[in-house]
């Protein structure tokens, strides 16, 4: 049975990496690849033997893409809800409020509840009396029983981590799906590390543009294992390692992120010296977009000089290697990597083809 499931998630997972244009009418901060992922699993994956957890849902664009996938399929499980997403409806974050502002327009400040948004959005979703909303602190509100698809995008502090990892009991074995929405991202190590914690239990299925990766699970997990906080308990050795346990699944690219990754832990676990030399290596690889924005933010809480942002005549791409650290590059992994990004690849590419014209 779990290489039944496997082999039909690996399938969904080269079918969504393959999609680009949007699933979604709502305002998400996922790609299309990504929707389309949560789309296929919804329509195609999804058995009734458990719930649907969307966490972190924003304004609901994670929502519409279960629900639309749902809807296309033949006949849906009698189970409800079947969807439970969860949102803190409160505008704290920066990212947030800007969001808000940039699909709608509306100001939201920060403090301000925009509940009222997310519940006109379900509203008006396909499948939306199978859609259960807890707005309000995830890490209070009541979870399904069993869990089949468990879609994670709220870990942005290590204890909402934590309240998720312990939530893996209710995963089913041998079937259930965990997506992590910010593995290809700098500011959330600890996810990687409780990932790389528990690879005994998991199968990782492959990334989904941008930065989602997700993971089958391939049989039960101990409570006293889900118990330990491994991000405050364990060495920074052995959770370097964690880290780097996924890293040949992984293009160079994504792997130079995931190093900033691991320069952003050795940040959070007072190791300023090892962090910038890291981040020295991987400044010439400022191929992934949010390296300037991570390593700014580094050098001043670390109180190291900046680095500079690198220019057209350094389109050189630095890979580390995942056991040497040892750099190679080329010049085409920027060129592939600028033509992933929907859009905005489309726009630079023309951009670069009319200075190159003058
Ligand atoms: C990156 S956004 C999610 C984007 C969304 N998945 C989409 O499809 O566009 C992360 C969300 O997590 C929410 N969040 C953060 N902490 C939370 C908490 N403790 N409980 C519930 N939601 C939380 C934030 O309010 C934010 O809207």
């Amino acid at each position: 049975m779990f290489k039944q499931n496997l082999t039909s998630a690996l399938d969904i997972v080269n079918r969504a990496n393959s999609n680009e244009k949007a699933v979604v009418a709502t305002p998400t901060m996922l790609t299309p690849q990504e929707q389309m992922l949560l789309y296929l699993l919804a329509k195609e994956y999804y058995s009734g033997e458990g719930a649907i957890f969307d966490a972190g849902i924003c304004l609901g664009g994670c929502t519409e893409s279960f629900a639309r996938g749902l809807a296309a399929r033949a006949t849906l499980p009698s189970v409800s809800p079947i969807i439970h997403a969860y949102e803190l409806g409160i505008a704290d974050e920066d990212y947030v409020t800007q969001f808000i502002q940039n699909s709608f327009g509306e100001t939201r400040h920060k403090g301000d509840s925009f509940v009222d948004i997310i519940q006109k959005n379900l509203d008006s979703m396909p499948c939306k009396e199978r859609i259960q909303f807890f707005p309000g602190d995830i890490c209070e509100k009541p979870y399904p029983e069993k869990i089949e698809i468990m879609f994670l995008d709220v870990c942005k502090l290590q204890n909402i981590n934590f309240v998720m990892q312990k939530l893996f009991s209710r995963l089913i074995p041998g079937k259930s799906i965990v997506i992590q929405q910010d593995y290809v991202h700098a500011w959330h190590p600890y996810i990687h590390t409780t990932m790389g914690y528990l690879s005994e239990y998991f199968e990782p299925i492959g990334s989904t543009w941008y930065s989602t990766i997700s993971f089958i699970l391939k049989k039960a997990i101990p409570d006293d294992i889900l118990g330990i906080d491994v991000y405050n308990e364990y060495s920074v050795d052995q959770l370097e390692s964690y880290i780097k346990k996924y890293y040949s699944y992984f293009n160079n690219q994504q792997r130079n992120h995931l190093e900033t990754t691991r320069a952003f832990f050795l940040y959070q676990k007072g190791e300023f010296e090892r962090s910038y030399s890291l981040l020295n290596q991987l400044q010439c690889s400022a191929t992934h977009w949010d390296f300037k924005h991570t390593s700014d933010y580094l050098c001043k809480k670390m109180g190291f000089p900046p680095f500079e942002l690198i220019d057209q005549q350094h389109e050189t791409e630095v890979s580390c290697d995942a056991d040497t650290n040892k750099s190679t590059g080329s010049i085409q992994t920027l060129k592939n990597y600028i033509k992933q990004i929907p859009f905005v690849g489309k726009l630079l590419t023309a951009a670069w083809r009319a200075l190159k014209k003058k």
